[in-house]
């Protein structure tokens, strides 16, 4: 780090001001700290509610020659410049680092490429294409990598490894092996806004519920590019693993990775999840007796409402259910709406070895529990019965066979989960 600050800094540091942030703990090991933006009032990330906010991460690497590792969304470029100008020189930033080319975390690369003279943009082939394809990269200094090549910083070393379609084809980790640290972009984040950076410094259970549902959200179609991630690090000692998104992992490793393991084989629990819209309470009528059939020991049961939760909380409960009953009533010959956008988002994430019955009710026309069936046999899932159906009202009749529904379920939950 230089002692003397450049003008840039000097500019940065005068105009922009100071973070409402600042006073984390933000230091990952001795010089390598974390520089990013937290979002606290994001709730939209491109369609997933994230409730919580979220972090877009960048780390700086300080050595004989520094390294910053990504960037942030473009609207937060000023603030990730500021934190790096209170760590360093600008001239003294030789490599930035882009290991996924998404705009969340690419946005600011114009303006950082800009403001730090000296540097080169390190990325995958396929990045350079992707940035190429977003930015204007004619006068940039790229440098592309490969797995298995290195950067010596000095006292510490960058090595690459591609990890495509964790989250997009030009995905990429980089470790730190004199550290035990892996820079893992999307993979093992979560949407999170905290005032703290690390594992243990905020609620463990909230953490990992984010986990699950960034996992469930992001990472689920690509399952099996997760277990060639897992071969791939399988021989790295890991101490630290710093995400793209939310907090650091320093003290529960064993947790993420032994989560990861499950939700990339979207592996199940005894869990029943009872999912619908209704327009004047029959649907709900049906879905509660369904609930209440699925009561067996053992079981796991949720009821989720479409327009009473989120696409994002529905998905993560999805993620690790057994069985689920679909329901809708019947609006304009077909289903629900939110009900057709909730089962056309789950499609989108193929979870995968569900068991799956649809319901619902319909009147002088048909089309919400048929919608819904044909929906379910498209995701792919095992479809235990036709769809359980209820004219205007469900007749006691019905509501006793959608609780024997609910029991088959059960027991599928039981065999399956
Ligand atoms: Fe956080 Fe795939 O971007």
């Amino acid at each position: 780090m230089a002692d003397v600050p450049s003008a840039a800094k000097l500019l940065y540091v005068k105009n922009i001001g100071f973070s409402s942030t600042e006073s984390m703990n933000t230091t990952l090991c001795e010089n390598i700290d974390w520089v990013g933006h937290v979002d606290w009032t994001v709730r939209d990330f491109h369609g997933y509610e994230t409730e919580r906010g979220s972090t877009y991460n960048a780390y700086l690497v300080r050595d004989e020659q520094t390294a910053l590792i990504d960037t942030v969304k473009a609207p937060f470029a000023d603030d990730l410049l500021q934190k790096i100008a209170a760590l360093c020189d600008f001239n003294s930033v030789r490599y930035v680092v882009c290991n996924h080319a998404e705009p969340d975390h690419s946005g600011a690369l114009p303006r950082v490429v800009q403001a730090l003279p000296n540097a080169t943009l390190v990325c995958d082939k396929k990045c350079a294409e992707i940035l190429g394809e977003y930015y204007d990269t004619a006068g940039w200094n790229v440098r592309t990598v490969a797995t298995g090549e290195t950067l010596s910083l000095g006292r510490r070393t960058l090595r690459f490894i591609e990890t495509p379609m964790v989250h997009w084809p030009e995905s990429m980790f980089t470790y730190v092996p004199q550290e035990k640290l892996l820079f893992s972009m999307d993979a093992f984040g979560q949407h999170y806004a905290t005032a703290e950076r690390f594992d243990d410094e905020t609620a463990l259970d909230t953490v990992m519920e984010e986990a699950k549902t960034y996992y469930a959200n992001i990472v689920m179609p690509y399952g099996k590019s997760v277990e060639k991630c897992f071969e791939k690090i399988a021989g790295l000692e890991i101490s630290l693993i710093a995400p793209s998104h939310g907090v650091i992992w320093r003290a529960h490793l064993d947790r993420i990775l032994a989560a990861y393991r499950d939700w990339m084989q979207c592996r199940s629990k005894p869990k029943v999840l009872v999912i619908y819209d209704s327009m004047w309470g029959s649907a709900a009528a049906m879905a509660e007796a369904i609930l209440e059939g699925a009561g067996l020991h053992g079981v796991q049961r949720k009821l989720i409402h479409v327009r009473r939760s989120s696409f994002a909380r529905i998905a993560a409960e999805v993620l690790d259910a057994t069985a689920i009953a679909f329901g809708s009533s019947t609006l304009n010959g077909g289903m629900m709406p939110m009900a057709a956008a909730a089962l056309t988002y789950l499609e989108g994430l193929r979870p995968k070895g569900k068991a799956a019955l649809a319901f619902g009710s319909y009147g002088w026309g048909r089309g919400g529990p048929e919608g819904v069936d044909a929906k379910l046999r498209d995701i792919g899932w095992e479809i235990l019965r036709a769809p359980l159906r209820a004219k205007y009202r469900p007749t006691p009749e019905i509501l006793a066979e959608c609780r024997q529904a609910g029991r088959g379920l059960a027991e599928k939950a039981l065999e399956k989960g």
